[in-house]
């Protein structure tokens, strides 16, 4: 089973590296981070979450528990090709476990990715699925949620964030 990697690791600031060919290998890691992701409750999971700095994003935006598993995304070499409108949602973080902070987005996206037999797919989001692509999209560039927040609100979030994260080490 794949760990989840916590802030601040240094991977999670790392440029993750393209994929060149969607193989098995390839294919074996998107059914671990899957399943890394529904074991840990989360919306979406990038590879350098999970300590392999590949350009590999999984996303199910099922808003109903009965649904997941039927809209799971596996993502290869994701990018965002247009964006529009705006919203604000209160994302976390598996990386930053125990923090939230309502983060200012685009509220349309359309990205481009391989999917996991290697064939060209286009995703349009809205809502959740926007705000997924782009929060696991930018951990593929080394920038996390919190890094979108005014630099007052981050730094209130992150002295909140290494707080609880040094009692967790304490215990
Ligand atoms: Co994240």
């Amino acid at each position: 089973m794949l760990k989840i990697i916590t802030y601040p690791a240094p991977i999670l600031r790392q440029i993750a590296e393209g994929v060149t060919t969607v193989d098995d290998e390839v294919r074996g890691i998107l059914d671990e981070m899957t399943k890394c992701m529904y074991a840990s409750g989360g919306v979406g999971l990038a590879a350098p979450q999970v300590g392999i700095s590949r350009r590999l994003v999984v996303i199910d935006p099922a808003e109903e528990e009965e649904d997941m598993g039927k809209t799971v995304l596996k993502l290869v070499n994701p990018r965002i090709v247009s964006s529009s409108g705006k919203l604000v949602w209160s994302e976390g973080c598996l990386s930053l476990p125990g923090i939230n902070a309502d983060v200012e987005r685009n509220d349309r996206v359309t990205a481009e990715a391989l999917n996991e037999n290697g064939e060209s797919i286009t995703i349009e989001g809205e809502g959740l699925l926007a705000v997924a692509l782009q929060h696991e999209l930018d951990h593929l560039d080394g920038v996390l949620f919190v890094d979108r927040l005014s630099r007052l609100k981050k730094k209130l979030v992150m002295r909140n964030y290494l707080r609880q994260a040094g009692k967790h080490t304490e215990e």
